[in-house]
C-alpha cells in the first residue's frame, strides 16, 4: 500500500516508503489536479486499496470507489460500488467530474469497453487522470493483460472520445536500472528479514542507487537529458484526458 506523508499542507509520496515509479506517478497526479476545475465527485475506478483516497478527498467534495469484485478480493479495502464483467458501473450518465484510473487499464482485458463506460459517466469536459505501467512484471495474476505504448494509449483515448491534455513518459532507462537493481538484490536479503537492524542496513544500501537517481532527476536539466537520450524504457505513463463537449 502506498504511504502518504503530509507536509506544509501538501500530500506527497515518500521515496522511503514506496517504489520510485509510484512516487513519480503520484507527483504527476498532483500536477494534473491543477487542470481540473470542477471538483464535485471523483470516481476511483479499480480502486484496490485506494492509495489515493486521502489525497482525493482533499481535492474533491465527494469520493466514490469502484472495483471489479473478482479481483478486488486480493485487496484490503472493499469498494462502494461494483464494476461488472462488461466494465459497467451502475450510475447515471454524466455523474462524475473526474475519474481516476490508476494502474488499472493493464488489468482490463477489454479496455475499450471500460473507456466507453467512463466516457458515459464522466461529465462533458470532465477529466480522467491515470497511470499505466510499461516496465513491470506480471502482477495480480492471472488478471494482468496489457502493457501499453505511448502510441497505443493515444489512439485508444482518442478513439473513445477523449482529448489528450497530458500524456507523459514516467522515468527512463536509468530509473528502471535502479529498480531492477533493488529487485535483484532484494531477493538475497529476504531470508534476513528477522534480523531487523542488519536487514534495514542492507535494504538501505540496495535502495541507494534509487535514492541517488531520485535526487538526480530533481534537477530538471538532468531529467530532461535522461529522457532525451535514455527515455526508451519508462516505468510507465501518466495521462490527463478530457471528455470532449460534443461527446
Ligand atoms: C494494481 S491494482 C491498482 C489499484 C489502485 N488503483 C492503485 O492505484 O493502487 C489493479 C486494480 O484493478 C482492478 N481491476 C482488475 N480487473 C478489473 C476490471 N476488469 N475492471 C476494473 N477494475 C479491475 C483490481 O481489482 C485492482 O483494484
Amino acid at each position: 500500500m502506498l504511504a502518504i506523508r503530509h507536509r506544509n499542507g501538501k500530500y506527497y509520496y515518500s521515496i522511503f516508503h514506496n517504489p520510485i515509479s509510484r512516487v513519480l506517478k503520484a507527483k504527476l497526479f498532483i500536477k494534473y489536479f491543477d487542470f481540473v476545475d470542477k471538483r464535485d465527485t471523483v470516481l476511483d475506478y479499480g480502486s484496490g486499496d485506494a492509495p489515493y483516497k486521502k489525497m482525493l478527498i482533499e481535492y474533491f467534495d465527494n469520493y466514490v470507489s469502484a472495483d471489479y469484485e473478482v479481483t478486488n478480493m486480493k485487496h484490503n479495502r472493499r469498494p462502494e460500488i461494483g464494476i461488472d464483467d462488461d466494465q459497467k458501473v451502475d450510475v447515471g450518465d454524466n455523474t462524475f467530474s473526474c475519474v481516476v484510473l490508476s494502474e488499472v487499464l493493464e488489468h482490463i482485458y477489454k479496455p475499450h469497453e471500460a473507456l466507453q463506460e467512463i466516457r458515459r459517466i464522466v461529465v462533458p469536459e470532465g477529466y480522467v487522470i491515470g497511470t499505466v505501467p510499461f516496465f513491470m512484471w506480471e502482477h495480480e495474476k492471472p488478471y494482468d493483460f496489457h502493457r501499453y505504448t505511448y502510441f497505443c494509449l493515444k489512439h485508444m483515448f482518442e478513439e473513445n472520445g477523449f482529448e489528450i491534455v497530458k500524456l507523459d513518459y514516467v522515468g527512463d532507462n536509468l530509473g528502471v536500472l535502479t529498480y531492477i537493481h533493488s529487485k535483484f538484490f532484494g531477493v538475497f536479503i529476504k531470508p534476513l528479514r528477522t534480523i531487523k537492524p542488519l536487514h534495514f542496513i542492507l535494504k538501505t544500501l540496495i535502495n541507494l542507487p534509487g535514492f541517488i537517481y531520485y535526487l538526480l532527476i530533481k534537477i530538471k536539466f538532468v531529467e530532461r537529458l535522461l529522457k532525451k537520450y535514455f527515455g526508451e524504457y519508462p516505468f510507465g505513463f501518466a495521462f490527463l484526458i478530457k471528455k470532449s463537449k460534443d461527446q
